[in-house]
């Protein structure tokens, strides 16, 4: 595997490949890699010659300066687990690298209306963050399709809109959320829970899947909702929010919408978990 950690190198790779008539596919992530990473190798091998996975603790979607310092950094680890799932370069830059005026003198992308709402909402700048990084990394691998996780419902539906929005020539791929037997989203911020809110953790789940089966059932949505805050609240966990939007852009769903997402986001110790499950009525 290829590793770079400048612009440069990275680009003269790229351009290399391009002249040989390599088709690429790329992987975002901060790092911390588990199982979910690496179903997204799996499918971007699926649609290019050439795999690129770039690892970048990114400071400018990071609301908590101690969410931040605290993320998991596992470089070494990461890099076995890339090289043997195939992946041809690696691109870790450093927060120097991709910001060399600082983040406040930095131009921004702006996904307007969805970056306000739900995660948006509760993390204020997050998305403007994650918009600008992507779109950076997007020019810089120039990728012909790039990989990301279901898991993260908003976040790909703002870099799907971003693409539509400035015209990128990038095919964005949704890949579905890799899970413990028991239903828990594998996340890099499970490692912050204890042995017992990690028992706890799947209820999370369990509860959106009662939602879902509620509203099928002909349960109003608010109903369903506060049941399954409530039942979760009584636990260890704090519910941020849970919403129920339409699936294909999460706008208010109305009677007729029967393609639905439920949305949520809840604290459990010392990890944000966000979760979401995508169903019909
Ligand atoms: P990160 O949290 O490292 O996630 C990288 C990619 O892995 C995202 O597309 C995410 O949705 C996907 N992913 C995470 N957990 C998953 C799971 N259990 N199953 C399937 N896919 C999963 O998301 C980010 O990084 C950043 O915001 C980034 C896009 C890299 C921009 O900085």
């Amino acid at each position: 595997m290829l590793v770079a950690s400048s612009q440069p190198q990275l680009r003269q790779q790229i351009n290399a490949w391009k002249r040989a008539g390599e088709t690429i596919a790329f992987v975002p992530t901060m790092g911390n890699l588990h199982s979910g990473h690496l179903s997204l190798v799996t499918e971007a091998k699926k649609h290019a010659s050439k795999v690129v996975v770039s690892i970048f603790v990114n400071p400018m979607q990071f609301t908590n300066p101690d969410d931040l310092t605290n993320y998991p950094r596992t470089l070494e680890q990461d890099s076995e687990q890339l090289i043997a799932n195939g992946v041809d370069m690696l691109f870790t830059p450093t927060p120097d690298i991709m910001y060399p005026k600082g983040l406040d003198a930095q131009t921004f992308v702006e996904v307007p209306g969805i970056s306000d709402v739900f995660c948006g909402a509760s993390r204020p700048g997050h998305f403007r963050g994650v918009a600008t990084i992507v779109n950076k990394l997007f020019n810089l691998v120039t990728p012909d399709v790039a990989c990301f996780g279901t898991k993260d419902y908003q976040q790909l539906q703002v870099i799907k809109l971003m693409v539509e929005d400035l015209s990128l020539d990038i095919k964005i791929i949704g890949v579905e959320t890799v899970r413990t037997p028991e239903g828990l989203a594998k996340s890099s911020r499970n490692g912050y829970l204890t042995p017992q809110e990690l028992d706890l953790a799947p209820l999370f789940y369990k509860v959106m899947q009662q939602i879902a089966q509620d509203i099928q059932s002909g349960i109003a949505i608010e109903t369903a909702i506060t049941t399954a805050q409530i039942a979760l609240d009584k636990t260890l966990f704090t519910t941020d929010y849970f919403h129920v939007q339409r699936a294909d852009n999460l706008a208010n769903p109305s009677d007729e919408h029967t393609d639905l997402v439920i949305l949520a986001a809840a604290q459990l110790g010392a990890a944000r978990l966000i979760d979401n499950l995508v169903f019909s009525r």
